[in-house]
């Protein structure tokens, strides 16, 4: 028997992709896990009354948890550090060293470890989650993050060129080491696996034929980047002078969206207008990572012109590209260079607001994972409960404003309570 429950507050939340919407003394009413109900002050007490368990937060703002649409999990330990360089000159100077290590299950146990504890304590409740070619590092990162009560799809990085040997697959070998993945795996049902070619450059087309092979078995879902730099745009063209696009070259391999084949693309900053086509057509997602795209100089994505056309945008952190885990600092930060893009590139497309960019982090990027990222009946019970308290004030605010001030402020210490299908993680 499902145990229905009832978790109070000061509801701040979108009413749709523009606005926000606030309820003083709001109840949820969830049962399994599921939102059944978003309920007004006095609907609350009467179930409350009746003896339904209640967790009452008092005046502390709820809301949708965020949703990290690209992470790097391994990299989490080299986070703010080296962001001297441009990606192709990064990834050959940290990143691939660093993920070299991943082979090594005590290096991999206690990275991870304080990876997963990072997560758990900040406002992220879902993530998309890249790992590294090692199976076994990449299947205890998925126990990790289920104990925590995380909810995220966690791939376990596929490449076999241009890489150092420690993280270099075979074809062959790196096709058996998915399946072998995907058999060890013990069934959570929050931590999923997803298919996960790390991008064109390191992958060839041959390991990506069996991936898209493996894809249509299976079922899963596929993440990975695209046109992020411009000399990593440039290499795929001299690396695939057949596919018309970047985004073709993963098409080719039907590893690029569709309907069964949910897919989703980090960065997307230099998309050519028949790639933008391509994501228009097979609803692949946009990974929006700006933190990451200033750190490495990479560049600002045209957001407002995706969604414009329709293309379903989350944000992310793209750690260690980005160097804080923080989904407060992917919203802030998306809104801070949407506005540098209008003003020194392009005054055709306007900003994001505050209320677009929390969208973004709750509604848009939790689309990828089903009924996430929404306070409405039938969705999962993702909640974050923020504590302003320590953020004082000479006078009282709105609780729109109270929110919007958490988000530029605040830091996990503003994270008091979290719930991941309904369940109290934090
Ligand atoms: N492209 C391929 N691998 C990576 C990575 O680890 N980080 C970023 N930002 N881009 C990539
Ligand atoms: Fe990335």
């Amino acid at each position: 028997m499902p145990i229905p429950k009832l978790i109070r507050g000061h509801l701040v939340y979108n009413r749709d992709a523009t606005r926000l919407i606030s309820r003083r003394g709001g109840y949820i009413y969830t049962e399994d896990g599921i939102i059944k109900k978003v309920l007004s002050e006095a609907e609350g007490m009467q179930l409350a009354e009746k003896g339904v368990q209640l967790e009452d937060f008092g005046d502390k703002i709820l809301l949708p948890g965020l949703v990290d649409l690209h992470v790097h999990a391994p990299q989490y330990s080299f986070r703010g550090i080296g962001m001297d360089l441009e990606l192709l000159d990064w990834l050959t100077t940290y990143t691939f060293p660093e993920e070299s290590r991943y082979g090594d299950p005590d290096y991999a146990e206690k990275a991870y470890t304080l990876f997963a504890d990072g997560l758990r304590n900040g406002p992220t409740t879902r993530a998309c989650v890249f790992a590294t070619t090692h199976v076994p590092a990449t299947l205890r990162l998925m126990e990790l993050l289920e104990e925590r009560g995380m909810g995220a799809y966690v791939g376990k990085v596929s490449m076999d060129r241009d890489c150092p040997d420690a993280i270099r697959e075979t074809v062959g070998g790196g096709l058996a080491a998915v399946r072998d993945w995907l058999a060890a795996r013990q069934g959570g049902c929050l931590v999923k696996p997803i298919l996960t070619p790390r991008f064109i450059p390191t992958c060839s087309g041959e390991l990506l034929d069996g991936l898209g092979r493996l894809q249509r078995e299976y079922h899963l879902p596929v993440q990975s980047h695209l046109s992020e730099n411009p000399a990593e745009v440039a290499l795929v063209k001299r690396l695939c002078p057949e596919a018309e696009t970047y985004g073709h070259a993963y098409e080719k391999h039907s590893l690029f969206g569709g309907a069964n084949c949910p897919t989703v693309m980090a960065h997307c900053i230099y998309s050519e207008p028949k790639e933008v086509d391509l994501m228009a057509e097979n609803g692949v997602f946009v990974a929006h990572c700006p933190q990451s795209n200033a750190n490495l100089a990479s560049g600002i994505a045209p957001v407002r012109a995706y969604l414009n056309r329709g293309i379903p945008v989350g944000l992310g952190t793209d750690v260690a590209g980005g160097h804080s885990l923080s989904m407060f600092r992917a919203v802030t930060d998306a809104i801070q260079v949407s506005k540098l893009r209008w003003r020194l590139v392009d005054q055709s497309l306007s900003p994001l607001s505050f209320p677009e960019a929390l969208w973004l982090a709750t509604a848009g990027g939790g689309a990828f994972f089903g009924n996430v990222g929404r306070l409405e009946e039938g969705y999962a019970c993702d909640l974050l409960v923020l504590d302003d308290s320590d953020l004082p004030a000479p006078r009282t605010f709105t609780a729109e404003e109270r929110l919007e001030r958490l988000f530029y402020l605040g830091d996990d210490r503003n994270v008091f309570a979290k719930y991941v299908a309904g369940n109290r993680v934090k």
